[in-house]
C-alpha cells in the first residue's frame, strides 16, 4: 500500500471571488494537490468553472519555493473528450472522468494520456468497478466518490469504504503505481478510517475552506493519517 498520502483541497468550496489568492493560501498551508471540480449542469446539476479558469490559476499552483503543485481535474461533464483536451492545454496534471459519461471510455483515457496528462477514472457511489477489468493497466488514478457528485458539504457515504477496499485490492494485484483517491465528506475525524480502507489521496473541500485558517486543519488531517 502506498505510504505517501496526498491532501487535495477542492477549490469548489473556496471563495470564487478570490480564487488565485485561495490557491496560493491553501498551498502555503500545506496542500499537496489542487482539486478542480468541473461541473456542467448536465452530467451533474451544478455549474462551476472551465479550462480558462484552470489556465488562469495554473501560475498560482506552485509553492513559495517555485515547485509545481499538481492540478487534479475532476470532470463531472458529459461528453468528456472535448473538455478533457481543453483542460490538458490549460495546464491540468491529472484529468479524471466518470466512465459512464463517455461513450468510449478507453478512447478517452488514451486521449488524455496522449495529451501528456495522467488519466483517472471516477466511480459514483452506486457505480461498480467492473470497467477496471479492462482499463486498470491504462490509468494513473482511481477516484472513489464518497458522496454523489455535484455539491460540496455532503455527508460521507459509508459504503465507499468497502469500494475503496476493493479498488485497493485491484491496484495491488496489478502492481502498477496508481493513486487511490477519495472525494466527498472527508474530515479530520474520518480521514484515518478512509486511509485504513486503502485510500492514499484525499479530496477535502468544505472541511478546509470552511475554516478561516487552512493550516491547522491540513496539519490535523496529516496527524490523523500518521497516527
Ligand atoms: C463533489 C466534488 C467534491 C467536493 C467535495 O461533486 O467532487 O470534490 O468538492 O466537497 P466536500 O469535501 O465538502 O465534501
Ligand atoms: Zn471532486
Amino acid at each position: 500500500m502506498s505510504k505517501t498520502h496526498r491532501i487535495a483541497p477542492s477549490i469548489l468550496s473556496a471563495d470564487f471571488a478570490r480564487l488565485g489568492e485561495e490557491v496560493k493560501q491553501v498551498i502555503a498551508a500545506g496542500a499537496d494537490w489542487i482539486h478542480f471540480d468541473v461541473m456542467d449542469n448536465h452530467y451533474v446539476p451544478n455549474l462551476t468553472f472551465g479550462p480558462m479558469v484552470c489556465s488562469a490559476l495554473k501560475p498560482h499552483a506552485k509553492t513559495a519555493a517555485g515547485a509545481a503543485v499538481p492540478i487534479d481535474v475532476h470532470l463531472m461533464v458529459q461528453p468528456v473528450d472535448t473538455l478533457a483536451q481543453a483542460f490538458a492545454q490549460a495546464g491540468a496534471d491529472y484529468i479524471s472522468f466518470h466512465p459512464d459519461a463517455s461513450a468510449h471510455a478507453h478512447r478517452s483515457v488514451q486521449a488524455i494520456k496522449a495529451s501528456g496528462c495522467k488519466a483517472g477514472l471516477v466511480f459514483n457511489p452506486a457505480a461498480p468497478l467492473d470497467v477496471l477489468d479492462w482499463l486498470i493497466d491504462e490509468i494513473d488514478l482511481i477516484l472513489i466518490m464518497s458522496v454523489n457528485p455535484g455539491f460540496g458539504g455532503q455527508g460521507f457515504i459509508e459504503s465507499a469504504l468497502r469500494k475503496i477496499g476493493q479498488a485497493r485490492k485491484r491496484i495491488d494485484a496489478c502492481g502498477k503505481d496508481i493513486r487511490l483517491e477519495v472525494d466527498g465528506g472527508i474530515k479530520v475525524d474520518n480521514i484515518a478510517r478512509v486511509a485504513a480502507a486503502g485510500a492514499d489521496t484525499f479530496v477535502a473541500g468544505s472541511a478546509i475552506f470552511g475554516q478561516s485558517d487552512y493550516r491547522p486543519v491540513i496539519d490535523a488531517m496529516r496527524a490523523a493519517l500518521k497516527a
